[in-house]
């Protein structure tokens, strides 16, 4: 389901905007239209489609318009031109009335910033209940919430202190507790990450994917890293230093076929191995078994497909190993029943393993081998072939 849609969406900043549009029309830069009109075109026509629960990553290099692009969502700005649809009643946020934008700042959105913006003189409890205070929520859901979202963020403990008592990862938790504890929509985070110490800032990225596992939240995050990017993302927009979105997909996508020399320079030196998962390259199994089958139809399920091998799952489409067609055979001759005594224990790849975690495991099986969920579904196969053409850079379009 689509959470938030963005079309057509232009910020010009300055006193006449409209003085830009025949400019932008004839696709003049930034630079040219600020000479000649004064106005500067912060973001060009955008479109995005944000899909509820995922962390959508927008990432660009500084002034292309990133945080620009969240106060528009947000309405600390008002777009000059577009549309912003919300939710499933499509309501379009450029329409809202005064009243339904405060409403919609203080309850759809939870915000977290850089420069985490704690009140100094509050306690990290009174800090987190911040946004339910102005709501208007009773002192007892204050704490309850309060309470629960510290917990879930990793600050038990710390309730009572004072900002000044706290490191500057554990400052960007409490940020992180008090925008989700009036439980928004949609996370708007704006480079929250950026000013924190390498190794803190790599704890606080696994600490949102842990976090997010649990609370499948709409969350837009806003980075110039690509790394935090990669790491974060499922699907990325790339804004270049116009203020136009180049690319939106998945991060293989944007690094197997970048857009345009932008993009291209841009992920030219993420690593492919470490950063490609092994679902970019699972394909569908041609054929799968149960272990109920009896061998002879089995073998014709098999020679159907002109498939030599095939993996067996439960009920539940849970991987329980492989089958070839010769134990089939075997099976066959002795009469036996049904296929599972003859299910061959196999090893198996989970999808969110990377290409360098799955290259090794395919090179010593010397077969192709099974792609499973976390629960053991079995999702496809994926082949040595397969990977090595991808960290060849060729795609998969063969
Ligand atoms: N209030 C404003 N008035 C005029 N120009 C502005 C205003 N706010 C932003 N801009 C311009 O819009 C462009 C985009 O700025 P924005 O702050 O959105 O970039 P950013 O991608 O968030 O950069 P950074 O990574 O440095 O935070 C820049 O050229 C900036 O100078
Ligand atoms: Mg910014």
């Amino acid at each position: 389901m689509i959470e938030l849609k963005i079309s057509n969406l232009f910020m010009i900043f300055g006193d006449n905007p409209d003085l830009a549009f025949p400019l932008i029309e004839k696709d003049l830069k930034r630079k040219e239209i600020k000479e000649q009109t004064g106005q500067v075109v912060a973001l060009r026509d955008i479109n995005l489609e944000i899909k509820k629960g995922e962390i959508f990553v927008v990432m660009g290099l500084s002034g292309s318009g990133k945080s620009t692009l969240v106060r528009c969502i947000n309405r600390l700005i008002t777009p000059t031109k577009g549309e912003i649809m919300l939710g499933k009643d499509k309501n379009n946020i450029l329409e809202a009335k005064k009243e339904e934008l405060i409403e919609l700042r203080r309850k759809k959105f939870g915000m977290v910033f850089q420069r985490f913006g704690l009140l100094p003189h509050r306690t990290i409890l009174q800090n987190v209940i911040f946004g339910l205070e102005i709501q208007g929520a009773s002192k007892e859901k204050m704490k309850e919430i309060g309470e629960k979202t510290i917990k879930a963020v990793g600050l038990a403990g710390w309730e009572n202190s004072m900002p000044n008592e706290l490191s500057g990862g554990m400052l960007q938790r409490v940020g992180l507790a008090r925008a989700l504890a009036v439980e928004p929509d949609i996370l708007l985070m704006d480079e929250p990450f950026s000013a924190l110490d390498p190794l803190i800032r790599v704890n606080m990225q696994e600490e949102l994917l842990r976090i997010q596992r649990k609370m499948k939240k709409t969350i837009i995050f806003i980075t110039h890293d690509l790394d935090e990017a990669v790491k974060l993302g499922k699907r990325i927009a790339i804004l270049d230093e116009e203020g136009v979105v180049v690319q939106v997909g998945t991060v293989e996508d944007i690094l197997i076929n970048p857009a345009n020399d932008f993009v291209k320079t841009f992920v030219q030196n993420i690593d492919r191995h470490n950063v490609i998962k092994i679902d970019y390259i699972t394909r569908d199994n041609k054929v799968v078994l149960n272990p109920e089958m009896n061998p002879s139809d089995a073998i014709n399920k098999l020679k159907k497909t002109r498939s030599t091998y095939s993996f067996v799952v439960d009920q539940d489409h849970k991987l329980l190993g492989r089958i070839s067609l010769d134990d089939l055979a075997k099976a066959n001759a002795e009469g036996n029943k049904t296929i599972e005594s003859s299910i061959k224990q196999c090893k198996s790849i989970e999808n969110i393993a990377t290409l360098s975690d799955a290259l090794p495991l395919l090179i010593t099986s010397k077969t192709v081998l099974p792609v499973v969920d976390e629960d053991r579904v079995l999702l496809g196969y994926a082949s040595e072939k397969a990977v090595i053409k991808v960290l060849k850079g060729d795609g998969l379009n063969d």
